[in-house]
């Protein structure tokens, strides 16, 4: 037993959104109707009672004034048509008074009556028991609801007369009706809006395990991808050692043809390095191995030994590489590793997707806010506005004409974003395609504080 109460709760926790479609389904619908009889059931008593008191205080008031004016018949009509007047529910009010074996109407609001005969039980009953009858009763066309009451009228001790009297509950019981037809109508709709709530949920619980299932192929797929790049590390590098090796023991022997075929395995397998390498990177910085801690780069020094280092590829493309030196008293705030990296991935792109013209690399400091930005700007193919929104997504390359024979992964940018954020920057990029490209990154400045 234990273990079915876990594994419902185990089930319930997984997937909470199946807990709340149960509620949804059963619990509201429940709730919503047991409210809604529970009010109405509650609005209609006290309403009654409400009624049956304000007879009874009619009825109380009229016996009062009907046992000093009995006499008087003309002033007591008066008084109960004044009565009346303000208690527009009152069916019918009569005094009555006992004649023989008859009842005779003496006083009546209506006036017609008066002299007439009655024959009712209830007058019967309560003249001879000397008791107040209050009863709920239906109008003779069953159209309303009345409250009849009939009492003894007593004077000096002696019974003398009898008031009949009748209260119409129409009104309450409109009102009633409205409560009761309001109070379904929303719970219907209440309980309609939350099986389609359920029905909207239902078609998310496939969704829900799903997703969780999607997740954990995508666990095991990194997981994979990184043990599979680690693995091929080694090979790789024995691939590229012996290539070495070999072309160096060749050497001269080559014919340009076999040189030209060395050159081709051996940037293949550079390609291939690149790729094992960014491939583990992404792996250390989703699974938060790298290491990001500041410390406080001099600006100048650490971008002119990156641009001595870039200098001989963009000779080698014909492109100029222009450094606008910053002032050597600018500090940022800066792993220096995860640095060269941002650079070098941006200068690297810069050179790659540029045919003619020129790299440039430029800095401006914002004292107020504290931050540093450098500008990676090339005179290249540029990137489509589209292929802007989509640029720094893993695996992201723009495909087209000029990008079709140049190697890469797509992870330099996804690789060089991650890293700008993480160590407080951003990262922006504006371009004109077939003009060039403006990579602008900030950094937090270096503060003694
Ligand atoms: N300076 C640039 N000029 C024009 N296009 C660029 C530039 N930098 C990046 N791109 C475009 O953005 C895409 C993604 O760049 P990213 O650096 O992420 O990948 P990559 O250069 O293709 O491969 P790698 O992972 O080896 O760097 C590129 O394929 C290219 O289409
Ligand atoms: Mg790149």
């Amino acid at each position: 037993m234990n273990k079915f109460f876990s594994r419902i709760f185990e089930f319930i926790r997984t997937y909470p959104g199946v807990f709340y479609s149960i509620f949804l389904i059963i619990f509201l619908p429940l709730l919503l109707f047991w409210n809604t009889f529970f009010i109405v059931s509650k609005f209609e008593k006290i309403s009654n009672e409400i009624l049956q008191t304000k007879a009874l205080f009619l009825e109380n008031t009229i016996s009062i004034f009907a046992s000093e004016l009995l006499d008087q018949p003309n002033l007591l009509q008066e008084k109960i048509e004044k009565l009346l007047q303000v208690n527009p529910e009152v069916k019918y009010l009569r005094i009555v008074k006992k004649e023989g074996e008859d009842f005779k109407i003496l006083n009546s609001f209506k006036r017609e009556e008066i002299g007439a005969v009655l024959d009712d039980p209830a007058l019967v009953f309560s003249w001879s028991q000397n008791q107040n009858i209050a009863s709920l009763i239906f109008s003779p066309d069953k159209s309303e609801r009345l409250w009849k009451i009939v009492s003894p009228v007593f004077r000096n001790g002696e019974k003398v007369a009898l008031i009949s009297l009748s209260l119409s509950l129409k009104k309450t019981d409109q009102l009633i009706e409205q409560s009761v037809f309001n109070a379904f109508f929303i719970t219907i709709l209440g309980t309609l809006v939350s099986l389609f709530l359920v029905f909207q949920h239902t078609t998310l619980f496939g969704y829900v395990i799903l997703s969780q299932k999607l997740k954990e192929i995508d666990r095991a797929k990194d997981e994979f991808l990184r043990m599979a790049t680690h693995e091929l590390q080694s090979p790789i590098a024995n691939i590229r050692g012996y290539l070495a090796e070999l072309k160096e023991r060749l050497g001269e022997r080559l014919s340009p043809q076999e040189k030209e075929d060395f050159e081709k395995v051996e940037i293949s397998s550079r390609n291939l390095v690149n790729l094992i390498e960014d491939l583990l990177e992404v792996s250390r910085i989703e699974e938060g191995r790298l290491d990001f801690t500041p410390t406080k780069l001099n600006l100048e020094k650490e971008l002119s030994q990156l641009i001595l280092e870039f200098e001989r590829r963009a000779k080698e493309k014909n492109l100029e590489l222009y450094f606008e030196r910053p002032s050597p008293e600018i500090f940022i705030k800066a792993n220096p590793f995860r640095f060269r990296e941002i650079m070098t991935n941006l200068l690297e792109n810069a050179i790659k997707y540029t045919f003619k013209g020129f790299v440039k690399v430029a800095t401006k400091v914002d004292q107020i806010k504290k931050k540093c930005y450098i500008f990676v700007i090339d005179t290249g193919i540029g990137i489509s506005a589209q292929a802007q929104k989509k640029l720094f997504q893993k695996f992201f390359r723009e495909k087209k004409r000029e990008t079709a024979g140049i190697h890469g992964t797509g992870l330099g940018l996804w690789i060089t974003k991650e890293i700008v954020e993480k160590m407080g920057g951003e990262i922006f990029v504006e371009s004109i395609e077939g003009q060039g490209s403006k990579f602008i990154v900030s950094l937090p400045l270096f503060s003694q504080r």
